[in-house]
């Protein structure tokens, strides 16, 4: 055989293995492709996008969040502490601490950690400013309406949430409880005093 009948010339199935330069046959492309895209669709229905907390056969954290119970203290509280955080824990501090120069405590405040409401709802309905003694410390600050702006049923969870927080032991409190003395104050009320306050029933 000479050169010009092994390049032209179909090889038969005995012939000598030729080493060719050949391309990836196309179907192993494709295969790859579609175990990429059934990987893509296993992990979005399976994997919860790595999230720990997502677990069994939920795809999201949204999902899961879709299944948890919607009634209940549980969920009040959850509510609660999702909007402390975002309202009141900016001066009083996500552990309820407070922060020197900002924000007295709310963690064992006589303001807060008592049977009675008038006060403890009047205050981020209102507003308090002026000289103000929380656990033994006097504050000299003021603090806007925070709570005026939500509506009765989120500052009742947010108030929930503060009253069985970082050891207090409180109850709830209710959005009527909110509304009622939401009432009593009128639509737009003065900042407390100290002494105001005190003139409060508890
Ligand atoms: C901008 C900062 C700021 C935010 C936000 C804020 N507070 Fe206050 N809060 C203060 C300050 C400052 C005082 C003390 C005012 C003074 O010295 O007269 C205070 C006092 C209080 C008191 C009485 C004192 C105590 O520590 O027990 C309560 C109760 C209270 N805040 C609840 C809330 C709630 C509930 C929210 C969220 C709805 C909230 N605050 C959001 C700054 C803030």
């Amino acid at each position: 055989m000479n050169d010009e009948s092994k390049s032209s010339t179909p090889q038969t199935p005995d012939a000598e293995p030729t080493v060719s330069r050949s391309t990836v046959p196309i179907w192993i492309i494709v295969l790859t492709l579609v175990l990429l895209f059934l990987g893509m669709v296993y992990f979005d229905h399976h994997g919860g996008w790595f999230n720990s907390q997502v677990y069994g056969p939920y795809a999201s954290a949204a999902e899961l969040e879709l299944y948890q119970p919607k009634s209940g203290e549980a969920a009040m509280l959850a509510r609660g502490k999702a909007h402390y955080d975002q309202v009141c824990g900016l001066c009083h501090g996500l552990d309820g601490l407070g922060k020197p120069g900002q924000a007295p405590p709310l963690a064992g405040s006589e303001w807060v950690d008592t049977k009675g409401l008038q006060r403890f709802v009047s205050i981020p309905l209102a507003g308090v400013s002026g000289q103000l003694a929380v656990k033994g410390q006097t504050w000299s600050l003021s603090m806007p309406a925070m709570g005026a702006a939500m509506s009765d049923a989120d500052l009742a969870d947010v108030l929930t949430y503060i009253h069985s927080a970082w050891g207090n032991k409180q109850g709830p409190v209710t959005a009527d409880e909110v509304k009622a003395i939401r009432a009593k104050l009128g639509a737009h009320p003065q900042p407390f005093s100290s002494e105001t306050l005190k003139a409060l029933p508890e």
